[in-house]
């Protein structure tokens, strides 16, 4: 075991605070004790104390890893894993991808070398359908299980059970609140049956790292905000003018809200004095870049207030230094999944105290700071304490197609952190039942439902997939499927705005909706385009995206040939006709309603749309070919609600009686038990 602090401080670069002053340092010691002692440790302690990045490395010093073991550590955000591997990579000295490296999906930054490995844990879970006991991890980090992110509930209990048969395993699990207790007793108590505190003890401890904090000045609104986004902007050119030097980290909920708040803070920072300090507004969202999200990290240029406007990342996952001012606008965008409509929403929702807590925390890390929250003392008041678990409110179909394919049968059964709401279970196993991946007794179908499974995508876009072969037009569902799967717009907005988006997308604009434009710009990319960057520029795409959307498809590809689907590829240069009113179109059409009939809708006639028990209005999208055209059945991608309208994503135009085909058939008997009442038809 290395002494307490070793030489591999010393190649830390100068510009970092080294780790031997974090808070974490100190308990160097009795951090590998307690892993080295007991099969499960609970780390808690202010976010920035130094669990993620500094854990890892003590344990790798201390020879967790010496036999080719790895060290497993995941996060609950892709963008949290590849920062914090980014730069854990720098403090060990060594090239990203070879001693420390990441892997999220699509995504694999790993090598033989690798003994530090950040990984999401929704892939980490799926690592377990290939290697049921995750053999090749001495020890596996739960992170961030404070966020109680679905996929990390999901993967305690499996841990859980991992560990019954491999003692040798190390569990640690670091969380910034305190709800360190609840976990110990879950990995003590039996299944069903809690144990008395002799199993307690015997299986792990609780670690508090009191991290130092300073004190944060709280300030709320009188009145309540009409517009927060504008009150946003307003606060930080408040704070400029009168606060002293210092970043400011602002939260909003979502890309749009801080596309549009940056452009604001942008265009108002040219009315500033040009001797006076200068504002920089950087964003921090998921769907950035790496090097984007890295940016954020730099010093700003002298004379220059940093100004952070996040989503709810930096919350907890990430920190960056130099922060004194935080504003809170008081929303989180959450997950919800109804399931009586089956439509998952992704919703601006009042944060709960702890997370107004943990949001100020972030201004109070280096030296006294600010908080303003942009509500009322009353409205903080009425805050829920903490955030209800992702599990109890988020479509299941995904985990459980995953448990059952572990080998996990009786779901009701399974040791779950806090148990999900029978509803959603029920909902999730009909879904999974109408996807063809489950059988009358609620067991997985051989092969489509383990092969829904294994496929890194969720289930409606893996039944399209298996579907897609016997219907004649794999590879074009391939690409469909790698272009909708990219997180934000394929599209930018040249100089001229969004004029010149529009007249580029018209040109790859097909009739029947927006996947079989998707599938156009993809295949003109790869004939025409030649994976140019500059016949991206020319017709407004980007470049990076249609990279990302080819390395999907390739790795889709290679999950489905691994599981004994060929894929034959109709796509030679020069041979490609625009997808439009033939059959193929018709045949790509069909074969994404075997999956996508949950997300049915129908045209009103005002343009609007109805779900089929018609319980729902909803809008296309404007980034919509849908937008203002005429459509009667449509399917759609994804939904998303901003305010007060509920908008859809990535339509498309089907025939109706195509949904009483096949499981759809059945699903929308399933729902009401009369099938033309529901259908609507
Ligand atoms: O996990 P925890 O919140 O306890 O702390 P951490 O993420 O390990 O961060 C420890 C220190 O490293 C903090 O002072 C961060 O500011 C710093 N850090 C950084 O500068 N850049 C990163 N990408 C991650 C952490
Ligand atoms: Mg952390």
């Amino acid at each position: 075991m290395a002494a307490d602090f070793d030489l591999s401080s010393s190649f830390i670069p100068a510009l970092h605070k080294p780790s031997s002053l974090l808070p974490i340092a100190r308990h160097r010691k009795n951090i590998l004790y307690l892993i080295d002692t007991f099969p499960v440790t609970i780390i808690v302690g202010q976010t920035g104390s130094g669990k993620t990045t500094q854990v890892p490395q003590f344990l790798n010093q201390a020879r967790w890893t010496a036999d080719g073991k790895v060290i497993g550590v995941t996060q609950p955000r892709r963008v949290a894993a590849t920062t914090v591997a980014a730069r854990v990579a720098e403090e060990v000295g060594c090239k990203l991808g070879e001693e420390v490296g990441y892997s999220i999906r699509f995504e694999d930054l790993t090598s033989v070398k690798t003994h530090i490995k950040f990984v999401t844990d929704g892939l980490l879970l799926r690592e377990a359908l290939a290697d049921p006991l995750l053999s090749k991890y001495s020890v596996v980090m739960v992170d961030e299980a404070h966020e109680r992110s679905l996929s990390s509930d999901i993967l305690l209990g499996v841990l859980k059970k991992i560990r019954k048969k491999r003692p040798d395993l190390r569990i640690v699990v670091s969380s910034a609140t305190l709800q360190a207790e609840g976990i110990l007793n879950f990995f003590s108590s039996k299944t069903h049956a809690i144990d008395g505190s002799d199993t307690q003890l015997a299986i792990g401890r609780i670690i508090s790292l009191e991290g130092r904090m300073y004190p944060v000045d709280i300030h709320y609104l009188r009145d309540p905000a009409e517009d927060y986004l504008e009150e946003v902007v307003k606060t930080v050119f408040e704070i400029h003018s009168s606060e002293p030097e210092g970043d400011i980290l602002a939260f909003l909920t979502g890309r749009e809200e801080i596309d549009v708040a940056l452009k604001m803070i942008t265009d108002r920072s040219l009315a500033l004095h040009p001797k006076a300090p200068s504002v920089l507004a950087l964003p921090l969202y998921a769907g950035l870049t790496s090097e984007q999200q890295l940016s954020v990290f730099d010093l700003a240029p002298e004379n220059t207030r940093k100004v952070i406007v996040s989503t709810n990342i930096a919350e907890a996952s990430v920190t960056i230094d130099g922060i004194i001012y935080v504003i809170d606008c008081g929303f989180v965008k959450l997950r919800a999944y109804n399931p009586l409509t089956g439509i998952e929403t992704l919703t601006p929702t009042p944060v709960s105290k702890a997370s107004a807590i943990q949001r100020a925390g972030r201004a109070g890390r280096t030296k006294p700071g600010k908080c303003y929250r942009l509500y009322t003392e009353r409205a903080y008041d009425a805050l829920t304490e903490a955030t209800v678990p992702e599990i109890q409110r988020s479509n299941l179909a995904p985990v459980i197609l995953q448990l059952k394919a572990l080998g996990i049968d009786n779901i009701l059964r399974f040791d779950f952190l806090t148990p999900p709401p029978a509803e959603l279970v029920t909902r999730a196993l009909e879904l999974l039942y109408s996807l063809g991946a489950l059988d009358d007794y609620a067991k997985l179908t051989r092969p489509i439902g383990i092969r829904m499974a294994e496929l890194a995508v969720e289930p409606m876009m893996a039944k399209v997939l298996l579907e897609a072969p016997s219907m004649g037009c794999l590879s074009e569902i391939l690409s469909i499927a790698a272009m909708t799967s990219l997180q934000g717009s394929v599209w930018f907005e040249g100089s001229d705005g969004r004029k010149g988006q529009e007249t580029s997308r018209r040109k790859f604009a097909a009739e029947e909706g927006d996947h079989l434009t998707l599938l156009n710009v993809y295949e003109t990319f790869i004939t025409k385009g030649r994976k140019e960057s500059r016949w991206c520029r020319e017709n407004h795409l980007n470049f990076k995206s249609m990279t990302r959307a080819v390395s999907v498809r390739n790795q889709l590809r290679r999950y489905l040939e691994r599981l004994g689907v060929q894929v034959e590829e109709s796509l030679a240069p020069g041979q490609k006709q625009k997808v439009d009113g033939n059959d193929r179109a018709v045949r790509i059409r069909r074969c994404l309603t075997t999956g996508y009939f949950v997300h049915a809708a129908r045209m009103q006639p005002d343009g609007t749309f109805k779900t089929v028990n018609e319980s729902v209005t909803l809008h296309a999208h404007p980034s919509s070919l849908m937008f203002n055209r005429k459509a009667d059945w449509v399917i759609f991608h994804e939904l998303m609600e901003t305010g007060e309208k509920t908008f859809i994503r990535d339509v498309t135009k089907i025939e109706k009686n195509w949904l009483l085909e096949g499981g759809s058939g059945e699903y929308y008997q399933l729902k009401d038990g009369s099938r033309s009442k529901t259908a609507g038809v």
